[in-house]
């Protein structure tokens, strides 16, 4: 086998070798928690998750949402409740995180701030997170998308 050979075959065998690596990170199982919504109901409201499910989690962290991400959190204020909201910053983006302690969704690439309700408390965002209605219905969560 001569040097050309050789390294040929060494690129093949890591391509392949690598080959389940890169199928297991692309499957949905990687994405446990962010399985997609089940479809609207009639009253235009969505089943995205159970109560057990947000108490575990401390979130539900939806992908596949009819207008987009959706991100709902147990209302500080009320823990009978909860609040929705489309949790890509207006700023440039990024996916905010919910901080229960702090009572506030803050975006990890330039410090934006936003109340439970997605009110700016602050910059560089310039615009609120945007809400859907939401409330908790027997051990299932329901979103509203409009
Ligand atoms: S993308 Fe969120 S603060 Fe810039």
């Amino acid at each position: 086998m001569n040097r050309r050979d050789f390294l040929m075959w060494v690129g093949v065998g890591g391509v392949a070798s690598s080959l389940p690596i890169a199928l297991a990170a692309c499957s949905p199982k990687a994405e446990k928690s962010q399985s997609p919504a089940s479809p609207p109901r009639a009253d235009g409201f969505q089943p995205i998750g159970t109560v057990a499910e947000l108490k575990q989690n401390g979130q539900i962290l939806k992908k596949e949402f009819a207008t987009g991400s959706l991100l709902v959190v147990s209302n500080p204020t009320d823990s009978t409740t909860v609040l929705a909201v489309n949790p890509t910053c207006t700023h440039k983006g990024c996916t905010v995180e919910w901080k229960a302690d702090d009572k506030s969704f803050v975006c990890p690439c330039h410090g934006a701030k936003f109340s439970a309700e997605g009110k700016i408390l602050k910059e560089p965002a310039s615009k609120p997170l945007a809400t859907y209605e939401a409330k908790i219905q027997g051990d299932s969560i329901l979103v509203k998308a409009s």
